[in-house]
């Protein structure tokens, strides 16, 4: 394992606080997803809902990756990088007119649909402008997962795809649309998945559906898993690169491809997660009558996980070598869950101390807000610092 170090003296004359992305470890795992995928021919589509900070889109475009978009506005910025239309797909469980609109006139490569009025309508865009639509099917595939309940989507309650019982109506519903084309299916089954089980028994049961669409003479082209695939929070320096090869494999092990068919995948936390980190700067040190309180100037306006879904960062303070003592580190916005850690060991911090909360590059500069007039966090980069 090799200690991550930090260029302190250069934080030392920036704002706090700001993410700052180590370029090479985010360069190197692009190089080890596309040559594991590689391996199989497998397509790759980054989950730009990660991360949509331009210089990271523009170091994923330069990787060849496709890209997997949400919203209008996602499709909208991943073409202002480059990326080419026929690479992205469009998923979401309410896609807008305007944004199928965009999708159907920039001729993007899939739909992924979530559902029959979904379906209905996206036949009806697309047959006012004389298009015939690529769609997915996105189908909950019901295996179940140990991630935060808040993350978890391929089960039959969340409002994510389309159950497996319902399938038929939505195949004899496309049979009388004559604006969309099925060109595949897609799943997803939850995000930050360190267990092989669950992507096992997505195998399983996309094999069976397969069974189950012989029967009625389909057989489609695309087969995309989504993404999912976690990252080692607890500790970013002993895995800073997810094990991509035993990933592929198992799809490839479990797996077995017709003739002619291409397998997708999108994964997200998996590519930027542990590129990523936010530096903060400690403004106090406050003795309670219990504990002791170290108090950042970043909170969860800043990385809202902790707060959101009592998720885990490695905190480490850059600037203290002195013996380990017990903090509860917190960020200054005025609500209690603005908490990034309890009861958490530290170097001995003091005011001005630089605090770095590792893990942050995937769902941390894209989900910031700003809450109590907050500025937006800046980004800088390993290599241009
Ligand atoms: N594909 C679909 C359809 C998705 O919904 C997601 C994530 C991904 C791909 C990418 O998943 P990943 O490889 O990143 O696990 N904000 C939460 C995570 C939300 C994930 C939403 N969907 C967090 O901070 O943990």
């Amino acid at each position: 394992m090799v200690k991550r170090t930090f260029p302190i003296d250069k934080f030392k004359d920036l704002q706090t606080p700001f993410y700052f992305y180590d370029v090479e470890l985010l360069k190197e795992t692009l190089r080890n997803v596309v040559a594991e995928a590689g391996k199989y021919d497998y397509k790759v589509h980054y989950a730009v809902k990660a991360n949509v900070n331009p210089r990271i889109l523009s170091i994923v475009c330069e990787n060849g990756l496709g890209v997997d978009c949400v919203s209008g506005g996602e499709i909208q910025t991943v073409l202002n990088i480059g990326f080419p239309a026929d690479k992205i797909v469009f998923a979401g469980v309410g896609k807008a007119d305007w944004e199928i609109n965009l999708g159907l006139d920039k001729n993007i490569f899939c739909f992924n649909v979530e559902s029959v009025p979904e379906l209905e309508v996206i036949n009806e865009l697309a047959g006012r402008k004389g298009k015939i639509a690529p769609v997915a099917l996105r189908i909950n595939p019901e295996v179940s997962v140990h991630t935060h309940h808040h993350i978890t989507t391929g089960m039959k309650e969340n409002k994510f795809g389309i159950n497996l019982d319902q399938l038929d109506t939505v195949l004899d519903t496309l049979d009388l649309l004559s604006s969309v084309k099925l060109i595949g299916l897609h799943f997803h089954i939850g995000s930050q998945l360190v267990d092989k089980e669950p992507f096992q028994a997505l195998c399983s049961r996309v094999n069976e559906l397969q069974q189950q669409l012989a029967k009625r003479k389909i057989q489609v082209e695309h087969i995309n898993f989504g993404g999912g695939l976690g990252i080692d929070y607890a500790c970013p320096d002993r895995n800073p690169i997810p094990d991509f090869k035993e990933y592929f494999e198992l799809f490839h092990t479990h797996f077995p491809v017709y003739p002619g068919q291409k397998i997708h995948f999108e994964p997200g936390r998996s590519i930027v997660g542990q590129c990523g980190n936010l530096i903060s700067q400690t403004l106090y040190v406050k003795e309670g009558s219990f504990k002791k309180f170290v108090i950042l100037d970043a909170g969860f306006t800043e990385l809202i996980r902790p707060a959101f879904y009592e998720a885990y960062h490695k905190i480490e303070n850059l600037s203290s070598k002195e013996p380990i003592e017990v903090y509860d580190v917190v960020g200054p916005v005025c609500e209690s869950s603005d908490c990034f850690g309890k009861q958490i060991d530290l170097n001995k911090t003091r005011r001005g101390d630089i605090i770095a909360i590792r893990s942050a590059g995937a769902y941390g500069e894209t989900m910031a807000s700003q809450y109590n007039c907050r500025q937006l966090p800046k980004a800088y980069f390993s290599d241009t610092l």
